[in-house]
C-alpha cells in the first residue's frame, strides 16, 4: 500500500477548524490532540478532554472525523483514543489543605431566595453526570438546604485518629457532600455566630477526607461576609459563581458581591440568571415575567462570562423538595438541559482559565 501523502502537521493544520468543547479555543490549542500515529494512509490519534467529556464526547468525535475527511486528501481509517484531563487550579491548590481537590467553586448570590442552593445542586448533579469527581459543601450558615435538596438523612461518618475527629462526606446522586446542616440542629443556626460558622468551614476543610476531586463546590451563605472572607483566605478559590434573578435589585447585590470578590482577588467565573422566565406548563408559551435579560447585560457591563439562564418552573421547585434535583428527576426536560448547558460553560472556563492563567500564590491556613 502507498504510504500516506500526509503527515503529522497536517493532521493538526486539519484539527484546528474544531473548536474545543464550551472554550474559547480550538482543540489543538486546548492540546486534546496527542500522540498521532499515521500507518500508511491510517490515522490514529487521543483526544484527552480537559472538561468531563459524557455530554460532548460524541459530537465532538464526529466533529474531528468531518474535518479530518474535508481536509485531508486519500485518507484512510481514523482511530480515535479517549482519555480525560481535568487541568488543575496549579499548584497553590496542590500545596493547599484539600491536596486532592483540583478547582473550587464558591457559589455565591448577593441576597437569600435566588436560587443559589437550587443552581449549586443542579451544577453539582449534572457535573457528576458528565463523568466528574464532584463535591458539594453547604457553606450557608443560614440556610443549609442541601441535605433536604440530595435527600440525605443520615450524618456523615466519623473516626478518631490520634486524639482528632475526622469526618467522611456522605455522597447522594454521585455527588460528595458536607453540610453545615449535619452539624446544628436547624433552630440552632441562625444563633450561630459568625466565628463558629467560620471555625466549622474551616472544619470541612481540614477534618474531612475528600477524596480526589475534579471540582469541589460551595453553597456560600447570601451577601459578602465573613464566611466568604474565610473561604477567599482559606483557599487559592478557582473562582465565584455569582447567581441572580432578573429584578433588579437582586443584580445591583450581583454587583456588590463581584466587586467583593474582586478585593479579594477571587476570579468570577461567570453569572448565572435563575427564575430568568416563566414557561407554562401547559400550553408551552414563554412569559418573560420580570426585565428579561438583567444578567446577561450586567454580565456585560462587569465584563464578566454568564453562564447563562434557567427558567423558572414548578418541577424545578418540586424536586428540590422531594430531594430530587431536576436534572436526575427530569434529565431530558428544557430546564434540565439549561442547567446542563450552565455546568459545562462553567466548566470550560474553569479549565480554560487554568490552562492559560498564571496560578494563584499559595495560601497557608493557620487554625
Ligand atoms: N428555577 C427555579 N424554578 C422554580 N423554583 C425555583 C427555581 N430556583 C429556585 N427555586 C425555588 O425557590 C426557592 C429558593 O431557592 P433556594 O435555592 O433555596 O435559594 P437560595 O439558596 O438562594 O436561598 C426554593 O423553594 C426553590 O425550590
Ligand atoms: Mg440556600
Amino acid at each position: 500500500m502507498a504510504s500516506a501523502s500526509f503527515n503529522e502537521q497536517d493532521v493538526l493544520n486539519a484539527l484546528r477548524v474544531v473548536q474545543a468543547p464550551y472554550m474559547n479555543i480550538d482543540v489543538v490549542a486546548a492540546d486534546m490532540i496527542q500522540d498521532i500515529v499515521i500507518t500508511d494512509a491510517n490515522i490514529r490519534f487521543t483526544v484527552d478532554f480537559k472538561i468531563p467529556p459524557a455530554f460532548v464526547q460524541d459530537s465532538l468525535e464526529s466533529d474531528l472525523r468531518k474535518a479530518l475527511a474535508n481536509h485531508i486528501p486519500g485518507l484512510g481509517d481514523v482511530t480515535i483514543d479517549l482519555t480525560v484531563s481535568i487541568p488543575s487550579a496549579g499548584d497553590a491548590m496542590a500545596r493547599s489543605v484539600v491536596p486532592g481537590v483540583r478547582n473550587t467553586i464558591a457559589v455565591s448570590s448577593g441576597k437569600g431566595g435566588v436560587g443559589k442552593s437550587t443552581v449549586a445542586v443542579n451544577l453539582a448533579v449534572a457535573l457528576a453526570q458528565s463523568g466528574a469527581r464532584v463535591g458539594l459543601i453547604d457553606a450557608d450558615i443560614y440556610g443549609p438546604s442541601i441535605p433536604l435538596m440530595m435527600n440525605v438523612q443520615t450524618q456523615p461518618r466519623a473516626y478518631s485518629e490520634g486524639g482528632k475527629t475526622r469526618l467522611l462526606p456522605t455522597e447522594s446522586y454521585g455527588v460528595q457532600l458536607m453540610s453545615i446542616g449535619f452539624l446544628v440542629k436547624p433552630e440552632d443556626a441562625l444563633i450561630w455566630r459568625g466565628p463558629m460558622a467560620s471555625g466549622a468551614l474551616k472544619q470541612f476543610l481540614t477534618d474531612v477526607d475528600w477524596e480526589e476531586l475534579d471540582y469541589l463546590l460551595f453553597d456560600m451563605p447570601p451577601g459578602t461576609g465573613d464566611i466568604q472572607l474565610t473561604l477567599s483566605q482559606s483557599l487559592p478559590l478557582s473562582g465565584a459563581l455569582i447567581v441572580t434573578t432578573p429584578q433588579d435589585i437582586a443584580l445591583a447585590d450581583a454587583r456588590k458581591g463581584v466587586r467583593m470578590f474582586e478585593k479579594v482577588s477571587v476570579p468570577i467565573l461567570g453569572l448565572i440568571e435563575n427564575m430568568s422566565y416563566y414557561v407554562c406548563a401547559h400550553c408551552g408559551e414563554r412569559d418573560e415575567i420580570f426585565d428579561y435579560g438583567g444578567g446577561k447585560r450586567t454580565s456585560e457591563d462587569l465584563d464578566v462570562p454568564f453562564l447563562g439562564e434557567i427558567p423558572i418552573t414548578t418541577r424545578v421547585r418540586v424536586g428540590g423538595d422531594k430531594g430530587v434535583p431536576i436534572v436526575e428527576l427530569e434529565p431530558e426536560s428544557a430546564v434540565a438541559v439549561s442547567f446542563r448547558d450552565a455546568a459545562m460553560r462553567l466548566a470550560g472556563q474553569i479549565s480554560e482559565r487554568n490552562m492559560t492563567a498564571p496560578s494563584a500564590p499559595a495560601i497557608d491556613i493557620s487554625l
